[in-house]
């Protein structure tokens, strides 16, 4: 077993270990994945100030999340498929995550039903949402969403319809994963993988198996989105599902001053700054390069997280430099999942917790909620 000190090595194990298909599916972007390179190059662009001779002892990465205590503030964000790079992934995510003290957000498209995590798993977790054509559908997630007291719903806004990610069509991505003679060779060379995710119990979606037509055996995950996914969307849905649900809620997919203006004045208790990953609208700026907009649009009214290329704690601060609360680790956690399961996740949550504090002594700074623009080197 190699000495693993990053997340870049996580990413690796994870390459080795888990079907190609699904690992392209959490790795790759859509179209030309202009917008997926620009996340990180942004972030590698920003750089932080070094300073020197500040008494950084006893210094805290602990602070609030839409009003929730975390140990740092940091979340694991909704990952589609979660169940299918470890069995049962969702839960040993949710489990990782709460005996860490950082919140776990669960997909809709999650593996793992809201059901079975909130039944193994003692406390709280949040809810991703998608709304559905079929809106009595919609309703009976944000239902069963409250009735497992998940403590915040996370509605992705920037996903009604789907960007494409050619490396799905190519692999020809399906749920649950079915062996062809395409994928035979590549499955063959995981056996480790094969053993735990295709022997596995869970292995479609188990928030709409037995909910939705043709959810328990897809033809493709993209051609199955663009029939279920209610394009139709608008900020008066958001209402709708806000009134529905009467608990903390975070709008996921703000990439614009106008749209955080709007979401603002719907009472969301936060907002995430997303490009959804690089995965939807290729070409459009990277999350890093739209935070500090929002933060201005949004002018302390709710709270501005960010997602979109966070591979450290290092990025995690880059982020609170320009005024995000908290940041989301997707990619991050479903590699750490991938190459080691629970363990992996807990792994991945410690080196970014070390990561952060030590990046902040060495920038003068003792506790995490005052990070501000002025830790970072403005040329
Ligand atoms: C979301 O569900 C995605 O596949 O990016």
């Amino acid at each position: 077993m190699p000495v693993v000190t990053c997340i870049e090595d996580l990413r690796r194990i994870a390459e080795r270990r888990v079907a190609k298909a699904i690992f392209d599916y959490v790795s790759r972007g859509s179209y030309s994945e202009e917008t997926l390179r620009a996340n990180r190059a942004d972030l590698e662009a920003v750089h932080l100030r070094q300073r020197v001779a500040i008494d950084v002892d006893k210094r805290s990465t602990k602070t609030t999340l839409v009003g929730q205590d975390v140990a740092m503030p940091v979340a694991i964000a909704p990952v589609g498929l979660t169940g299918l790079n470890w069995a049962d992934g969702e839960i040993l995510g949710a489990r990782a995550a709460a005996r860490f003290g950082v919140p776990f957000t669960l997909s809709t498209m999650s593996i793992c039903s809201i059901e079975d995590v909130a039944s193994e798993v003692q406390k709280p977790f949040w809810f991703q949402l998608y709304v559905f054509r079929d809106r009595g559908f919609a309703a009976s997630l944000i239902e069963r969403a409250k009735a497992a007291k998940c403590s915040a719903l996370v509605l992705t806004l920037d996903l009604q319809i789907q960007g494409q990610r050619h490396m799905d069509l190519k692999n020809g991505l399906a749920v649950p994963p079915r062996l062809t003679p395409g994928t035979v060779l590549d499955i063959l060379k995981k056996p480790g993988w094969a053993l735990n995710v295709m022997t596995s119990r869970r292995r479609s979606f188990g928030n709409l198996e037995g909910q939705i037509k043709g959810a328990d055996n897809l033809l493709t995950l993209s051609q199955w989105i663009a029939g279920q996914f209610d394009p139709t969307l608008s900020w008066r849905d958001v209402e709708w599902v806000k009134k529905l649900w009467g608990g903390k809620l975070i709008l996921k997919g703000i990439l614009d001053a106008e749209d955080a203006r709007i979401a603002v004045s719907t009472g969301a208790d936060a907002v995430v700054v997303s490009n959804h990953g690089g995965r939807q609208l290729d070409g459009t700026i990277s999350s890093i390069r739209a935070l500090p907009e929002v933060v201005d649009a949004v002018a302390g009214r709710c709270e501005v997280f960010f997602d979109g290329g966070i591979r450290s704690g290092q990025d995690v601060l880059r982020a609170l430099a320009h005024g995000a609360r908290g940041a989301l680790i997707g990619r991050a956690f479903a590699w750490a999942l991938g190459a080691l399961g629970e363990e992996g996740v807990s792994l991945a949550l410690e080196i970014i917790r070390k990561e952060l504090d030590v990046s902040m002594a060495l920038c003068g700074l003792k506790d995490v909620r005052e990070a501000r623009p002025s830790i970072l080197r403005s040329g």
